[in-house]
This record gives C-alpha cells, sequence and structure tokens, in this order.
C-alpha cells in the first residue's frame, strides 16, 4: 500500500509494521479537530501568499466536504491510512489533486497532532467543567435540604463531634470547587497553539502564527518549536487534575456504599441506581458507587502511564507520544462517565433521620464540648480535657451516657460545672456553637451556602 511519505523507501512497509505503528482507530475521533485546523492552517498560507487564493478554496471546500463525509459516515478509515492527518490528507488529494497536496504546506504531524489534542482537550475541558458545576449545584441542594439533620462526624472512622450532614456533604463540594479551579488554570496551559512548530525547527516559509492562534481562538502561541513538538505535559497536567477529581469521588462513593450499609443505615440508595444478586434474594448492592472507585484506578493508570512514556524520551518528537492518545481519550471517557451518573445516584437518595438520631447518642461526641466548656470556665485546655477524659471513662464504667449524669456527679470531676453544662451537651447546641469560620453551625453553613450559590449562579 502506498503512503505519503514512502518515496525514500525501497520496500513496501511490512504488513504487521503498519498494523503496529498505526493509530487511526484511536486518533480517528480527532477528526473534526483536524479538520478545524488545517483550515485555519490554509487560510493563513493563503493570507501569507504561500498559496494561491483558488487553491486554497478548493483545500477548504474538499476539507468541509470530507466533515460530512466523516459525519455521515461516508467515510470509512482503514489501518493503513496510519492516522487521522494521513487519512485525511490523503482523500483530500484523491478528491482534489494536487491543490490537496499543499495542504501539508510549512507544518508538520508533530505540531499537527499537538494542535489536534490541544483542540479536543480544550473542548473536553470546557465540557468536564459544566458537568462538576452540575454535580455541585446537586451538592448544594442536599446541603440545603438537610441543614439540620446531625451526624457524627468522624476522624478514624471513630465518632468524632457532631456535624450538620450538609457540611459534610458541602466537604466534597469544596473538593470539586478545587479539581475546577485547577482543570481551568490547565485549561491555560491547553490553549496555546502548537502549529508552526513544524517538525521541529519552525520554518523558512513566510508563516502568520498568530494569525492561525487568532482564527483557532487560542490565547497564545508557543515560544519554542522544539519543546512545542516535545511537550505532553498538558496531557499530563489533565491526567493529574483527573486523577485528583477521581480520587474525590471514589472518597464520596465510598461513604455512599458505607452509609448505604446494614452497619451504618444513614442512608438507603434508590432501587433505580442498585443491582441485586443472582444468589442471594435480599440483596442491593451499591454497584454504581463501586464501580465509581474502581474506575479511579484506571484513570491513575492512565496518567501513570503516560508519565512513564514520557520520562525517558530525548527531545524532540519520538512515535512513543502516539501512545497519549489511549490515555487520555479513556480517562476523558471515564470521568465524563461518571460525573454524568453520580448526580442522579445523589439525588435520588433517601436519609434515614430516625435512625441516625439514635445514632449521634452514643459515642460521647460532646466529649469535645465539655472541654471546652471548662476552658471557658477558666479551666486550662490540657486539664479540662484530662477531667473530661475521666468523666467518659467513668460513664463506660457505669455504662451511662454524659448527659445521664447528675451535676453532683459530674461536679466531683469540677467545681466548674454547673447546670449550664447540660444545655451543652445537646447535640444541636453541639453544632449551632461551632460559629467559627467554616464552621459546622448552621448559621455559618447557611452563610457559606448563600455564597457559593451566588459566586455560581445557582
Ligand atoms: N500519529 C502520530 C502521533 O500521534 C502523529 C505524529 C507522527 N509523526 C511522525 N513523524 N511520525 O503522535
Amino acid at each position: 500500500m502506498k503512503q505519503l511519505w514512502d518515496s525514500r523507501f525501497t520496500k513496501a512497509v511490512n504488513k504487521e509494521v503498519i498494523d503496529f505503528t498505526s493509530s487511526i482507530h484511536l486518533d480517528k475521533r480527532l477528526y473534526k479537530y483536524d479538520i478545524q485546523g488545517s483550515i485555519a492552517h490554509v487560510r493563513m498560507l493563503d493570507k501569507c501568499k504561500i498559496i494561491n487564493s483558488r487553491d486554497a478554496t478548493r483545500i477548504i471546500n474538499g476539507l468541509k466536504l470530507i466533515l460530512r463525509e466523516i459525519q455521515t459516515k461516508k467515510i470509512k478509515f482503514y489501518t493503513f491510512d496510519e492516522d487521522i492527518h494521513m487519512a485525511i490528507e490523503k482523500r483530500l488529494i484523491n478528491k482534489i489533486g494536487s491543490a490537496g497536496e499543499k495542504l501539508h504546506t510549512a507544518r508538520s504531524r508533530n505540531d499537527q497532532v499537538s494542535l489536534d489534542m490541544r483542540l479536543y482537550l480544550r473542548d473536553e475541558i470546557i465540557s468536564l467543567l459544566k458537568l462538576i458545576k452540575n454535580l455541585q449545584k446537586v451538592i448544594i441542594e442536599l446541603a440545603q435540604k438537610y441543614i439540620n439533620i446531625i451526624i457524627p462526624g468522624f476522624t478514624h472512622l471513630q465518632h468524632g463531634q457532631p456535624v450538620a450532614l450538609s457540611h459534610h456533604l458541602m466537604a466534597y463540594y469544596f473538593m470539586l470547587k478545587r479539581d475546577c479551579e485547577r482543570m481551568n488554570e490547565c485549561l491555560t496551559r491547553v490553549n496555546v497553539l502548537p502549529l508552526g512548530a513544524g517538525a521541529l525547527a519552525g520554518t523558512e516559509l513566510p508563516i502568520d502564527r498568530r494569525y492561525v492562534a487568532k482564527l483557532l481562538g487560542f490565547q497564545r502561541v508557543s515560544a519554542n518549536s522544539i519543546d512545542t513538538v516535545s511537550d505532553r505535559d498538558f496531557v499530563i497536567e489533565f491526567l493529574g487534575i483527573a486523577s485528583i477529581l477521581a480520587m474525590h469521588l471514589s472518597r464520596l462513593s465510598e461513604e455512599l456504599i458505607l452509609w448505604s450499609s446494614e452497619e451504618f443505615s444513614f442512608i438507603e440508595l434508590d432501587d433505580a441506581f442498585c443491582t441485586g444478586s443472582s444468589i442471594m434474594p435480599q440483596k442491593k448492592n451499591p454497584d454504581v458507587a463501586e464501580l465509581i472507585r474502581a474506575k479511579t484506578g484506571q484513570v491513575y493508570g492512565n496518567l501513570m502511564a503516560m508519565l512513564t512514556v514520557m520520562k525517558g524520551l530525548p527531545l524532540s518528537y519520538n512515535r512513543d507520544m502516539q501512545e497519549d492518545k489511549k490515555c487520555l481519550f479513556d480517562t476523558v471517557d471515564i470521568t465524563g462517565a461518571v460525573l454524568r451518573i453520580l448526580p442522579n445516584l445523589l439525588k435520588s437518595l433517601k436519609v434515614n433521620k430516625d435512625h441516625i438520631s439514635q445514632v449521634i447518642k452514643s459515642g460521647f461526641l460532646a466529649a469535645t464540648d465539655v472541654s471546652n466548656y471548662l476552658v471557658i470556665k477558666g479551666v486550662p485546655f490540657r486539664q479540662a480535657h484530662g477531667i473530661t477524659g475521666g468523666i467518659v471513662k467513668y460513664c463506660l464504667k457505669t455504662n451511662r451516657r454524659i448527659e445521664e449524669l447528675s451535676l453532683g456527679e459530674l461536679k466531683k470531676f469540677s467545681g466548674k460545672f454547673s447546670s449550664d453544662i447540660f444545655q451543652k451537651l445537646k447535640m444541636e447546641n453541639c453544632v449551632a456553637n461551632k460559629q467559627s469560620l467554616g464552621g459546622t453551625s448552621p448559621k455559618e453553613l447557611v452563610n457559606v451556602i448563600k455564597k457559593e450559590k451566588k459566586e455560581q449562579g445557582f
């Protein structure tokens, strides 16, 4: 099979080599961006008088026709097409003849592939940002709905202090906010024009890179042609950000799994978002959450794969870099799929209010409040901590809760206790009193939620 680059070869390339080196099965996905980039390139070649306007028009019309043919599935791709760049160029030449042979003037596949990837990733990041925002909206809605539900807050998965369920949910909102910040920052580095770097050295032809950047909406033009064709940082950075996002969503999934278990029973997942067991008739499994948790592994894997692909490469372009597509597309697909299903899963869950109100009675959740009660009464913190520890020990021995002790019993531990301690021990008050900035009091939460809704335009 004849290739566009094989004039210096004395033999046809081995069939196995064609199969092994071809990336068309993956990068055909970039066709829209490849054509968009080529049209901008040709406009520039025309404007700079590197090719004549008649040829430019022929090429642009040919490319538009090819775009429609791909969209309507009239074009099939074959392994010997090698990659999407070759496939489109070959078809263009077949269609319009010698004008088509001018498309690749002042360009190499090395800068072209980076262009396609950047155009693609720019769009995908914008779509993912919208999906994250939608998830944040669902979380904020749940946080508003459950502002008065108090759950045990955990450290080491042991009861720590009472918190508003809303506060716990909002923790995920803020993780996602940082994920969006990172994605937006990454976007500024993706949004740089690589075209014009040529194979690696730039070109002697009088091109206008700024014009191409303007046509394609790039904020900047890359500054070093060697770096430009060697750089896959923008892919790795995205894979890293997606990995952190996946980690956050995996933690949320883990909590949904844990909280819907018999042991916790804090929530119930909707039947529509669970599956059953083929053998145990009573089972209702949180598979969606489990698979979100599991897919995190693949997302991390893609990051590791790309870091490893790049780590030993001498400058500038090496064919190794072709492997970036598999990693990037896979992570984009997984992230999109997870972000599409998770909001629906969250929206459909039910909170077992009554059960939670029983659970918060155990585990001495107000112990820290007792210490701070003593601190406010002038007891040094370390002493207050020791006194409260003694009370907990006493309760464990006598099998009681702190609020079940009499004032007389409490006074044996410290003379500073008076009857107002019993108000402090109420869970509602423990939560309401945490009015420090960023604390769990509903008053503070209402402010935070209001501010965030305004900022996001929810
Ligand atoms: N398919 C290649 C890739 O994805 C395009 C660039 C190939 N360049 C080359 N000189 N072989 O990286």
